[in-house]
């Protein structure tokens, strides 16, 4: 079969962290041939969307004392061309948000594609209606209290009823912008006026989970169904466990209550094309919903002993019926 991975220029790919190379090794490693383009190398042409696709070939991270170690070089480019998207049996859509404009119109020429020739991961459709932090709103079951506002003294109330709250701009990642909130810090105000650009964006404000210190989960989901699991615990003065700043991880389980979390929301994301999802949980709640390029999948693997992308690759070659 033939993968394409859309995905941010491949020289910034980290080997030894990013799902996406996991992604791209266990294709290659089950025979298959791997292709590379950029969101901004798509084309519609005489009605047919065709890529700039570069075919790669991997060498694969090895596993070292409990580290990963990358080859350098890690990736050789081959042939190189535009080629129609249907030629490729799956096309996984992995750019880093933010979700920009470009990046919506990328989704809406993938959304071109013909599904019978072609799987999309995650579904454009899924892609374009899924706000990483809104989505989570489906499900208020399991999350915590969550407002969405622009407005100042909604967020001013809220935080005052809770005490404490944490602020995250609608499309963040990695922890970028995401604020702690006390009553009465004489901030305040301002924090709320910058965040939401003096009234013209909403943010999301929730309820501080203090279990936030012993960590945030991350549960990789495929198709629907929890995979595997890895704890991201904050490290010194930070309050945010995101590893891109600095948050320690930790092998998991993933609990009882978990999973509770995963049956409420899995059967909505694979109704909505979200087949490869990065649940993130504090405490037993849930507070985000990765679906564009969600990581995790090293860190679960080096501490769990799975191989998650190999499991992934074979959930593609199954519905592809292959
Ligand atoms: N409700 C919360 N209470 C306490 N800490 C939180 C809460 N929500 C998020 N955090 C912390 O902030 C980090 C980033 O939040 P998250 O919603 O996952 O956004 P993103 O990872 O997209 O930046 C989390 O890893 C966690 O450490
Ligand atoms: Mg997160």
């Amino acid at each position: 079969m033939k993968f394409a991975f859309i995905i941010d220029p491949i020289a910034k790919l980290d080997p030894s962290h990013d799902s996406s190379v996991a992604l791209m090794e266990a294709a290659q490693k089950a025979g298959h041939e791997v292709w590379i383009a950029q969101a901004t190398q798509l084309s519609a042409i005489a009605g047919q969307v065709r890529a700039f696709l570069q075919q790669v070939e991997l060498t694969p991270v090895e596993l070292v004392e409990g580290n990963w170690v990358v080859a350098d070089p890690w990736y050789r480019l081959l042939t190189e061309g535009w080629r129609p998207l249907e030629e490729m049996d799956a096309v996984f859509m992995r750019t880093d948000p933010p979700v920009t404009m470009p990046y919506l119109y990328a989704t809406q020429l993938l959304d071109l594609v013909d599904s019978q020739k072609t799987l999309v991961v995650n579904s454009p459709r899924g892609l374009q209606a899924a706000n990483e932090k809104l989505y989570a709103l489906n499900f208020p079951e399991v999350m915590p209290e969550t407002i969405v506002s622009q407005d100042k003294s909604v967020i001013q109330q809220f935080v005052e009823e809770q005490g404490a709250g944490v602020l995250k701009p609608l499309d963040g990642k990695a922890g970028e912008g995401i604020l702690f909130l006390a009553a009465g810090d004489r901030n305040l105000n301002s924090l709320i006026e910058i965040s939401t650009r003096w009234g013209r964006e909403p943010v999301m404000v929730q309820q501080f989970l203090p279990a936030a210190a012993e960590g945030d989960k991350r549960i990789i989901l495929l198709d629907g169904e929890p995979i595997g699991a890895v704890n991201r615990i904050p490290t010194g003065q930070d309050f945010r466990g995101n590893m891109a700043v600095g948050g320690r991880v930790a092998k998991a389980e993933i609990s009882d209550r978990e999973r509770e979390i995963c049956a409420a929301v899995g059967p909505r994301l694979k109704a909505d094309g979200l087949y490869f999802v990065g649940l993130d949980a504090i405490g037993g709640y849930l507070t985000e919903v990765n679906v564009t390029s969600p990581t995790g999948i090293r860190e679960i693997d080096r501490l769990s002993g799975t191989r998650l992308g190999e499991t992934t690759i074979a959930w593609v070659e199954k519905s592809r019926g292959g």
